[in-house]
């Protein structure tokens, strides 16, 4: 479970180091944990476990915190989510939205931090079997980060995000409850391309769904490019033609539950499972009986930083559309360099763009906005650092300043400096060549995108 340092980020450490910032890994490995806790009050479902539900959620937080899985969803956390943190040990939790009929049920507990959390409701929900229209169900969203940076932090070294959606389904297979489950399925998946182009993407929770009930949607996941695990490592890469049900505890990992984990790896972080179990066995009372209705899951991961992307952290606040330069950068045959750096600002920062080396390409990012400054690199020059300061306008933190340095240390400067800045320095030998985040009229968040040079 521990981050490991490749070669060139040691060296690039050197340099980070000396200027009082902390290394950030560069590969490692972790594992995730997806259980349906069955948390829903005793009197409106039992969900068919024995023993009382204060003591059973005690002993699943005991759990969690003694296998220490690095990232844990649990859906169904409702009304007895506070014996769930009072056992559990993870750094980093999500504040509970609530029990039955407020909050969504949904959880993370990790090992990592991340930003820009978000939690989405369902635009559809039925109630034709279940009461899945009681609680404000959904989606969560968030950018968490794998070398244990977020904001700050990144300057001499690259850092490594995935971006982790969590869900839970409408229940029931009345024809209402397989047309509202497609529907929220397809939401997750619209999400992923509005928010997670070219980014590494993990998605588990509780779906509802099976591959053998083709209306359920489930194969948008795949559509939208992700791998099942399950599929991959326990069924060598095809999906079973015929229903399999699992028993509770599991005896074998063939079988298919509803619970479910997707990824993919993006060319800023390459992920690959190898592992794929349910955790049953540990998810047990002292006595043998089970903690939920559902078999937990459990899937070890590698990641690597790409090699020929990687991107810095993030400045501003978490408000405005999503761009990525990355998908583009990654057609590029050649590794992209920097050619033109043209930013607008006045009072904040409106608009970074720049053009590539190669002529085909010219990123822009914000709006019309202020006065333009641009400046033209040099053969052999390229951009080597960025600092950003950001501000509040409108209660809301937005990007304020920008200020470019290239190799020959040569500056660009556009927006109005704040107190609060931080740099952020490409890996020793690469560039920064395009720009990620999110914005506007302005640039509400910002991160660059670093290429070898
Ligand atoms: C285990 O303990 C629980 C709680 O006391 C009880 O409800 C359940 O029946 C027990 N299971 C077995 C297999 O004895
Ligand atoms: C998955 O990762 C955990 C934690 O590192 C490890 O204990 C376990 O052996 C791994 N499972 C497999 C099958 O490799």
């Amino acid at each position: 479970m521990k981050p490991q340092t490749s070669y060139r980020a040691i060296s690039a450490s050197v340099l980070a180091l000396s200027a009082g910032n902390v290394l950030a890994a560069t590969s490692g490995d972790f594992n995730v944990l997806t259980m349906n806790v069955a948390g829903l009050p005793a009197i409106l479902n039992g969900n068919e476990v024995p023993g009382d539900k204060t003591t059973n959620t005690r002993t699943i937080g005991a759990k969690f915190a003694e296998y220490g899985y690095d990232i844990i969803h649990v859906q169904e956390d409702f009304n007895y989510h506070a014996y769930l943190y009072e056992t559990d040990t993870h750094a980093y939790r999500t504040a509970t939205s609530g029990g039955v009929p407020f909050g969504s049920g949904l959880n993370t507990l990790a090992n990592y931090p991340w930003l820009d959390y978000e939690r989405v409701k369902w635009d559809t929900c039925s109630d034709a079997s279940g009461s899945d229209c009681l609680t404000p169900k959904g989606y969560t969203f968030m950018r968490l980060a794998l070398d244990g940076s977020t904001a700050a932090g990144g300057s001499g070294s690259s850092s490594a995000f995935v971006d982790v959606y969590n869900l839970h389904t409408d229940a029931g297979t009345e024809s209402a409850d397989i047309a509202a489950r497609a529907a929220n399925i397809q939401q997750v998946a619209d999400a992923i391309a509005a928010r997670s182009a070219g980014n590494a993407v993990l998605v588990f929770g509780d779906t509802n769904s099976r591959y053998t009930r083709a209306g359920d949607g489930i194969r948008a996941f795949l559509a939208a490019g992700l791998t099942d695990p399950w599929v991959e490592l326990v069924h060598a890469g095809s999906i079973p033609s015929a229903e399999s049900i699992c028993a509770n505890p599991s005896t074998t990992p063939s079988c298919e539950t509803v619970d479910k984990v997707f990824y993919r790896g993006s060319p800023l972080v390459s992920l690959q499972a190898t592992a794929w179990a349910y955790e049953s066995a540990r998810f047990l009372q002292a006595n043998g009986s089970i903690l939920s209705d559902h078999n937990p899951i459990a899937v070890n991961f590698t990641w690597a930083a790409g090699a020929s992307l990687r991107q810095s952290g993030f400045w501003g606040g978490p408000h405005g559309t999503w761009f990525s330069d990355v998908s583009a950068l990654a057609a590029k045959p050649e590794p992209p360099r920097a050619a033109t750096l043209t930013f607008r600002g006045g009072s904040r920062l409106d608009n970074v763009g720049l053009t590539l080396s190669d002529g085909t390409t010219a990123f822009a990012h914000g709006g019309t906005g202020g006065t333009a400054s641009t400046l033209s690199l040099g053969a052999g020059e390229h951009w080597a650092s960025a600092e950003l300061c950001q501000g509040q306008k409108d209660g809301r933190t937005r990007n304020f300043y920008i200020l470019a340095t290239t190799s020959s240390g040569r500056t660009v400067a556009a927006g109005t400096r704040t107190a609060d800045c931080a740099t952020f320095a490409a890996p020793q030998g690469w560039g920064i060549v395009g720009f990620l985040g999110q914005g506007g009229d302005e640039l509400d968040q910002l991160a660059f995108v670093y290429a070898p040079q």
